[in-house]
């Protein structure tokens, strides 16, 4: 399917009329403009607490994310080219779901206000133009990566897949895992650009929750990127199966201790892996490399193998938390696009403030794993939210367990079934940040 190009999708009018209202002006910054680009790129990064971007940053950022729509908030009677006080970025991204299968979804990045013209609603109105428009493009979720866990839950988002940070203790876990019949060399970072991005190509299909990356994305891990701290440092080691096919990567950092050279640590910026040969050969190449005592790891599945394949897991551990959030903007079309591990028949009713996804549905879910949905009348089984339904569409979480939590209410019955149906083949995961 043609996907949206979000360049082309209007700014929301309600939004633009409640902005208007308290004296800003909504617009869209053309990535061409000498100085309006360079007015967003800083007043963005300055929201995100970042230093102010070189010349040579802002050229990067303007060629790299050009493809997205780049939106500003500005005080009402601000010159053109002036710093916006709320900037907000969005494309249509592709998201991985269950049945090795992509649906096209509005991907939000880059939401700040400026700290003098906080809590007065801006945010508010850039992310509800957002889902408006989204909506409006004909796009079924919208999804983003947070700085907060506390900021998105009132729009209907919810932490549909989760992520694992890792800190190993590599005297401790040891190695235990499986010998890998390949090769590893070394190669140098604009070779792991490249690898980087392929691998992520292949790998991201069967992983519910993943997204497609972008080259700046990519750039950033192997420190190739303009600004990138310590580049020098910034090592790529490949991996070459038997039949001489690259099929796994790892870019990592190491930092001395200065006090015992045998104590350094090794920061895992990017691995990725096809196949469980080359996911053994980086995992064992980090957890054996010398003078390296301590590793960090972060972005990791909550179910991956190797805590498997340690001699110790106790030498890992691990800190889980929200990642990836999503916001279901059309129930039909969202459920319709994944595939489903049973079958089932229920009707669920969900709650929506903000009216996307409101609405009782009959929800069937055949032999061929596929759900058919329709509008019913009738009083439904289960009753969600919006933002639960969210939470628990990729299986990331049971229904059963935000009934526990309140969030979920209805038929015992119902809600097993939709578990049973839900439950993907593998836990959602999300490696990159967007
Ligand atoms: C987060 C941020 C964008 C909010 O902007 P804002 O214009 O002050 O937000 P609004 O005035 O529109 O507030 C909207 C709602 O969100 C709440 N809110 C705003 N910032 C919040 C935060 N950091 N944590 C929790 N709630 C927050 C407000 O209380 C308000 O709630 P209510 O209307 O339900 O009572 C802004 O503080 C910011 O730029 N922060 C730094 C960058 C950042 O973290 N961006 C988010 C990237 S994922």
């Amino acid at each position: 399917m043609a996907r949206t190009d979000a360049r082309t999708v209007p700014l929301d009018s309600t939004s633009r009329q409640a902005l208007a209202a308290s004296g800003f002006r909504y617009a869209v910054v053309d990535p061409a403009d000498d100085d309006a680009a360079r007015a967003y790129i800083q007043a963005e990064s300055r929201g995100f607490l970042g230093g102010e971007q070189s010349d040579d940053e802002v050229a990067e950022f303007r060629e790299q994310l050009a493809y997205r729509r780049w939106v500003g908030v500005y005080d009402a009677g601000a010159d053109a080219g002036s710093a916006p006080v709320g900037t907000v970025n969005s494309w249509t991204g592709e998201l991985s779901v269950p049945g090795e299968r992509t649906v096209p979804f509005w991907a939000i990045s880059g939401v700040t206000v400026s700290p003098t013209r906080r809590r007065r609603g801006i945010a508010r109105a850039m992310l509800q133009g957002e889902l408006r428009a989204g909506r409006d493009a004909g796009l079924a979720i919208a999804g983003l990566t947070v700085s907060e866990a506390t900021i998105y839950g009132r729009f209907g988002f919810a932490p549909a897949v989760r992520t694992a940070d890792w800190v190993i203790d590599t005297r401790r876990a040891g190695w235990a895992g499986p010998d890998a019949p390949g090769t590893l060399d070394h190669v140098d970072r604009s070779e792991a650009v490249a690898l980087l991005g392929a691998l992520h190509d292949r790998v991201r299909v069967n992983r519910p929750g993943e997204v497609d990356g972008w080259l700046g994305r990519w750039r950033q891990f192997a420190a190739v990127a303009r600004g990138s701290e310590h580049p020098g440092r910034t090592r790529a080691v490949a991996y070459t199966s038997p039949q001489g096919e690259r099929t796994g990567l790892l870019v990592y950092r190491i930092t001395e201790d200065e006090t015992d050279f045998a104590r350094h640590t090794l920061d895992v910026r990017a691995l990725f892996a096809d196949g469980p040969d080359a996911y053994a050969a980086l995992w064992r190449f980090v957890i054996e490399h010398d003078l390296v005592h301590r590793v960090h790891a972060r972005l990791r599945s909550i179910e991956e193998p190797l805590p498997w394949m340690l001699r110790d897991e106790r030498g890992l551990v691990s800190t889980v938390r929200d990642h990836g959030w999503l916001r279901i903007l059309d129930v039909p079309a969202a459920l319709r696009a994944r595939e489903y591990s049973a079958v089932a028949d229920v009707t669920i009713e969900v709650a929506d403030p903000q009216g996307f996804a409101t609405g009782c549905w009959s929800l069937q879910i055949g032999d061929d794993r596929r759900a058919l949905i329709d509008r019913t009348g009738t009083s439904a089984q289960v009753q969600l939210s919006a933002a639960a339904l969210a939470a628990g569409y990729l299986g990331g979480v049971r229904f059963s367990t935000l009934r526990g939590a309140g969030l979920v209410r209805g038929d015992s019955d119902a809600i097993a079934a939709l578990d049973r149906a839900f439950t993907a083949p593998t836990a959602p995961r999300l490696g990159i940040w967007y």
